[in-house]
């Protein structure tokens, strides 16, 4: 390919790229966004190809990938090696990576201090954290550093233990209240958008209206800017999950099984590998 054709195609590559101030224009003409969690370059690449605007390397890599029962025990380390993967995979998506726990509630300068060690060392895009009120500091520095901060509030499953299980977050008005106003401190404080995770539909839709960056819901109903969703659980690939919120795009636990089994067989009564497919 002759050089000028590469520059061509290289200014494309960089001009269909998503960016936060693009994800900020999709609000305000009213465009939603999609967001999918993404662990690895080969799906990654599906699913970018396929026009998702967000692959957010979730630490629900921790269930995901790595079968814990919680987020919690990911590292930054493991979340570093994951996402390296799906930014090699992205030519569209803006890539975003999930700050594992404890990488960010100890202090501000640690939080500053892992956030861009994620931006450097996996070459992702942005960060996400969740949490309100008690990390706006650490936010606050983070973007003064020039990292790019995505929130996210309402049902946070690093807190699972305070919460004390998965279930609908800010029912009563004074929780609702208080997600309303951390929100809205989360806007002033830069964040370039924020995940609203298993909360009442109304109250969504009213922080949805109420802040100026892009609102992406989990369980959170229509009223938001996008949607997100663990491809594990579109794909219906996690057979046991299937709460209220999560939509099965496709079925395809079984097909997988179903190939290995078809796969097992054919190793077991010698038809593979054929004569055709061997050298
Ligand atoms: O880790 C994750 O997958 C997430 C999404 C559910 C928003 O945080």
């Amino acid at each position: 390919m002759c050089a000028f054709l590469k520059i061509i195609m290289s200014v494309h590559v960089q001009n269909s790229r998503m960016t936060t101030t693009k994800l900020r224009q999709m609000k305000a003409n009213g465009e939603k966004i999609a967001m999918l969690t993404s662990y690895d370059f080969t799906l990654a690449r599906l699913v970018d190809e396929a026009g998702i605007d967000i692959l957010l390397v979730g630490d629900s890599a921790s269930n995901v990938v790595c079968g814990n029962g919680t987020t919690l025990p990911i590292t930054t380390e493991e979340m570093i090696f994951l996402t390296k993967g799906v930014v090699r995979a992205a030519e569209h998506a803006l890539v975003v990576c999930d700050m594992p726990f404890g990488s960010y509630q100890v202090s501000e300068e640690e939080a500053v201090r892992s956030a861009i060690k994620i931006l450097k060392e996996s070459g992702c895009d942005a960060v996400k954290l969740e949490g309100g009120e008690e990390i706006l500091p650490a936010i606050r520095h983070m973007i003064k550093a020039g990292v790019p901060v995505m929130g996210h509030l309402g049902l946070t499953p690093q807190s699972v233990n305070q919460f004390g299980g998965y279930g609908l977050r800010a029912k009563e008005k004074g929780e609702a209240a208080k997600l309303l106003k951390e929100a809205k401190l989360l806007d002033e404080a830069g964040c370039f958008s924020i995940v609203l995770e298993k909360i009442p539909a109304a109250l969504a839709e009213e922080v949805t209206k109420a802040v100026s960056c892009p609102v992406i819901g989990i369980g959170a109903g229509n009223g938001c800017d996008g949607q997100v969703l663990v491809l594990h659980d579109m794909l219906g690939l996690n057979q046991g999950f299937k709460p209220k919120f999560l939509r099965h795009f496709a079925s395809l636990a079984q097909p997988v099984k179903d190939a290995v089994g078809e796969y097992v067989s054919a190793v077991k009564d010698s038809s593979f590998p054929s004569a055709e497919e061997s050298y």
